[in-house]
């Protein structure tokens, strides 16, 4: 399984299979399944139905590594665009759905200047996000963009400090991450890392990534911030809860988030037991990273994929 996910990981990265699976016709139904649409509105859309089912969520526009600053400038745009579609819709109340950014997008690597435009353009999201009531959390990319990345946390919590960061349990660096950043009014969602990583950075087997999320989960449980924890994985769902008891956190002192179209049945049975369930919902038109990085995570949406394109191709 680890060679399937390697490949997969390194096949996101290749412009020549891009290419053949965002031209192949049954791309786009599959894709359905993660991604509920190209355009502004139906994210939009998208989050209404999730919130009428008792959930909250975090809206992507897809797409990292720009390359050039009129496309950051775009990306920032758009963003401007679906958070006043959000308050339009009456949806960011208490910062029930907010937006998730990666700094990729915005400029983080054009050149020396690349954090400098990115802190300018997340900034100016931010302030879109205060306008509309909501909040922003920074996504996390690959490894060598994390001290940029909590560097232009750091400069954006002085003007707004309800930003949330991203951190990756499959970072030996994180535990220590996790510890700077466990304090009161600190929104911090866990994940697992979803990046091609070497050794030398990131735990290599999946067991040793479980075992540090722990670790982590339990540093910020116990600490004064808020926590996102972000998995799908059952057992670490359970340990979540399992913390929050122990740490005497009440529900909504902390949260879950789960990805859209991943284990729906279990977002909304978290959310029944009073639980805070947020839903990642990505939108847009550059899908195929994110789309390649949710195959490589399960070998059932490998499958699915591979029969879609030989029923239907
Ligand atoms: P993992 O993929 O190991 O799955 C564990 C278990 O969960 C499986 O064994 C199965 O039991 C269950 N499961 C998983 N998928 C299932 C499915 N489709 N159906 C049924 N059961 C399933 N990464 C990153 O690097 N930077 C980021 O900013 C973010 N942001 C982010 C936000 C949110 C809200 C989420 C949920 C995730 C991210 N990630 C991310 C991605 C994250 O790092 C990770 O790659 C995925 O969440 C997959 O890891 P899991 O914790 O779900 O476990």
């Amino acid at each position: 399984m680890d060679v399937l996910r390697e490949a997969l990981l390194k096949a996101a990265e290749s412009r020549q299979v891009r290419d053949l699976v965002v031209t192949a016709p049954v791309s786009r139904s599959v894709v359905n399944r993660f991604v509920p649409g190209e355009a502004a509105d139906q994210a939009v859309t998208a989050c209404a139905e999730l919130v009428a089912a008792g959930l909250r969520t975090t809206l992507d526009h897809l797409g990292e590594d720009t390359t050039d600053i009129a496309q950051a400038r775009a990306v920032r745009d758009a963003y401007r665009t679906v958070l006043a579609g959000l308050s339009e819709a009456g949806l960011t109340e208490g910062g029930r759905c907010e937006v998730s950014v990666k700094l990729s997008a915005v400029g983080q690597a054009l050149g020396p200047d690349g954090e400098k435009i990115a802190l300018e353009h997340a900034h100016e999201i931010c302030s879109a996000a205060e306008l509309a009531g909501t909040t922003v959390t920074l996504d996390m990319e690959d490894h060598t963009t994390v001290d940029s990345t909590l560097s232009i946390l750091r400069e954006l919590r002085r003007d707004y400090p309800w930003v949330g960061a991203v951190l990756q349990a499959y970072l030996y660096r994180t535990e220590g991450d996790c510890t700077d950043l466990a304090h009161e009014g600190s929104r911090v969602r866990l994940c697992k890392g979803a990046y091609r990583e070497p050794e030398s950075v990131a735990y290599p087997s999946k067991k040793d990534v479980d075992l540090a999320y722990v670790r982590c989960a339990r540093t910020l449980m116990a600490g004064a911030g808020y926590p996102m924890l972000a998995t799908h994985d059952p057992r670490l769902i359970d340990i979540g809860t399992a913390l929050a008891v122990q740490n005497k956190r009440s529900q909504g002192s902390y949260e879950f988030q789960m990805l859209y179209g991943i284990r729906p049945d279990e977002q909304r049975r978290l959310a029944a037991d009073g639980e805070a369930v947020r839903v990642y919902v990505p939108y847009g038109q550059d899908w195929y990273g994110y789309f390649m990085r949710r195959l490589a995570e399960r070998p059932a949406n490998v499958a699915f994929f591979l029969r879609s394109l030989m029923t239907k191709g």
